[in-house]
């Protein structure tokens, strides 16, 4: 049988540089008080928001991955015609046609490369990084643009308080490339599907969460999964210097937090809380954290980040990386 020939891929896999985008327009929770029955305490105590962004009716999925993905590409010293390959995690395109990886790779300058979009919903960037880390241990690609760009104010009731008030708009994005060490450890990923009903679009038009349903199973589920994320990669929780769960509210992030210092992470392990100013941002609020977390000094080069996403499917994804 006629032998078929393989490349040569890479002993590893690491992020090479990261960037984030976020609209202009901060919306706070009194401005969301004068259209709905909410109010500022309700939400800074339930969820642990203060502000978040809204993006403008110019500002797109694409535009929000392009700017965050042309300031990763800068980050890591690369040129866009470097990028060989542009993943787009979303799951807030409200036209599937064309897919946002192919556009974005156009307007970035990465002309021809291989693209895709991938809808893992708030997981989706943790799934995007475990395949790009993959293609270029794999030699299917050398220069991998991994972005998680949402624009939920498209797909959010703008007057129901149970959504209106956590979803926001934004992007973030890491470049992959090719690595003698591990930056980027094994995924530990899976699905949640008899809660499949907890998180949907009923309508089609607007999405609906059991909000209790879903806080019960991040906060109980989650920990165990990164703890298995760590188990993977040969980690200790001690090892961990930054936590960066997908930022759905921060009473889950603080139980995922305590769960794992309850197993041996240190008091001083950073937490993202980028929350409070990011609100909830999908599949873009693990890039777009990292990102304000290094901006300002609270994580370094070569710090090990325990990454976790989780949200509708329900899905979930987490991994260990080496922070650039
Ligand atoms: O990103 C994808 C994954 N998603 C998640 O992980 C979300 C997980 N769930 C949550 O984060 C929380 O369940 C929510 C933030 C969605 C809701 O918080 P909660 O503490 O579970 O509130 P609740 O829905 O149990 O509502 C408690 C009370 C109710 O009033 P009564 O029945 O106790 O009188 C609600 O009507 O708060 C009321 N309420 C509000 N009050 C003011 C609900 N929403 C609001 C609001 N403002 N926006």
């Amino acid at each position: 049988m006629i032998e078929l020939r393989l490349p040569k891929g890479s002993p590893g896999s690491r992020i090479l540089g990261i960037g984030s985008s976020q609209p202009e327009r901060v919306v706070t929770n009194d401005e969301l008080s004068k259209i709905m029955d909410t109010n500022d305490e309700w939400i800074r105590e339930r969820v642990g928001i203060a502000e978040r962004r809204f993006a403008a009716p110019e500002d797109t999925v694409v535009s929000m991955a392009v700017d965050a993905g042309a300031k990763a590409i800068a980050a890591s010293g690369l040129n866009p015609s470097d990028v060989d390959t542009v993943l787009v995690a979303n799951c807030t395109t409200t036209v599937p046609i064309p897919n946002a990886a192919a556009q974005v790779a156009e307007l970035i300058g990465a002309k021809a490369a291989g693209g895709f979009d991938l809808n893992a919903a708030c997981a989706g960037f943790c799934y995007a990084l475990a395949a790009g880390s993959d293609m270029v241990r794999c030699g299917s690609a050398e220069k991998v643009l991994v972005i998680g760009a949402e624009k939920l104010t498209d797909v959010v009731d703008p007057v129901d308080r149970s959504t209106a008030i956590i979803f926001a708009d934004g992007a973030g994005a890491a470049v992959v490339g090719p690595s003698d060490d591990t930056g980027i450890g094994p995924v530990a990923w899976g699905t949640a599907g008899d809660l499949v009903e907890t998180i949907t679009m009923p309508n089609g038009k607007h999405i609906y969460q059991e909000g209790q349903s879903v806080f019960r199973w991040a906060t109980t589920k989650i920990a165990p999964i990164a703890m298995r994320a760590l188990e993977l990669a040969g980690v200790q929780p001690s090892d961990v210097d930054v936590l960066i769960p997908h930022q759905a509210n921060l009473r889950i992030v603080e139980a995922i937090a305590k769960r794992l210092r309850k197993a041996g992470a240190r008091e001083d392990m950073v937490v993202a809380d980028d929350i409070v100013t990011s609100g909830n941002t999908s599949s873009a609020s693990i890039p777009i954290a990292m990102d304000h977390m290094r901006a300002a000094g609270r994580v370094h080069s070569g710090d090990v980040a325990l990454l976790i996403g989780f949200g509708a499917g329900l899905s979930y994804a987490g991994q260990v990386v080496i922070c650039p």
